[in-house]
């Protein structure tokens, strides 16, 4: 297992669609390597989320946990969630508003609104075809992570840039 390096906003492949992993190939060695190695930085960098576009792979792979995460207190937990070439369905029209950062938008963070719960349909790692429903913070990391498969970031999500906020002054006069 290996701790990938994170690419950040301006890489290019930050906003290049991801390729969809073919079927077959997401048992076999590599990308199961590739998998672990993702799920390795995130915890590392603390992550609650990670996309393969994050860590220079343009594919479709994200993985998602959420354990007492020390960027996100008061969160989860999610247990750890590998989605393969995901597609959403079935998005609420409800949408909530709430704080969101990301490894790739470093120590940034920014309101974004997001449907409240939505159906999800992947492969796992194993190429097993899932499907379940998701609501609140999960729903809304599975949104963050599409995007990014999509080559969008939560910027291109939020209303108004008026409350982008480094993370510093986020602890300091928004966390609640
Ligand atoms: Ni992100």
């Amino acid at each position: 297992m290996a701790i990938l390096k994170v690419a950040r906003l301006g890489h290019p492949v930050i906003r290049t669609p991801a390729q969809a992993v073919p079927k077959e190939s997401i048992a076999s060695p590599p990308a199961q390597r590739i998998i672990d190695d993702m799920i390795e930085t995130m915890r590392e960098y603390d992550g609650v989320g990670l996309a393969a576009p994050q860590v220079h792979l343009s594919k479709q792979i994200a993985v998602i946990e959420v354990q007492d995460n020390r960027r996100y207190p008061g969160e989860g937990p999610i247990p750890l969630t590998v989605l393969v070439n995901p597609k959403i369905l079935n998005a609420s029209r409800k949408q909530l508003e709430d704080w969101e950062g990301c490894l790739s938008v470093h120590e940034f963070r920014g309101r974004v609104p997001r449907a409240e719960s939505l159906e999800v349909e992947a492969y796992n790692r194993k190429g097993e075809k899932i499907r379940f429903h998701a609501q609140g913070f999960f729903a809304r990391v599975i949104q963050h992570e599409c995007d990014h498969l999509a080559g969008k970031v939560f910027l291109d999500r939020m209303p108004t840039l008026s409350t982008l906020t480094h993370l510093h002054e986020f602890l300091r006069y928004w966390q609640t």
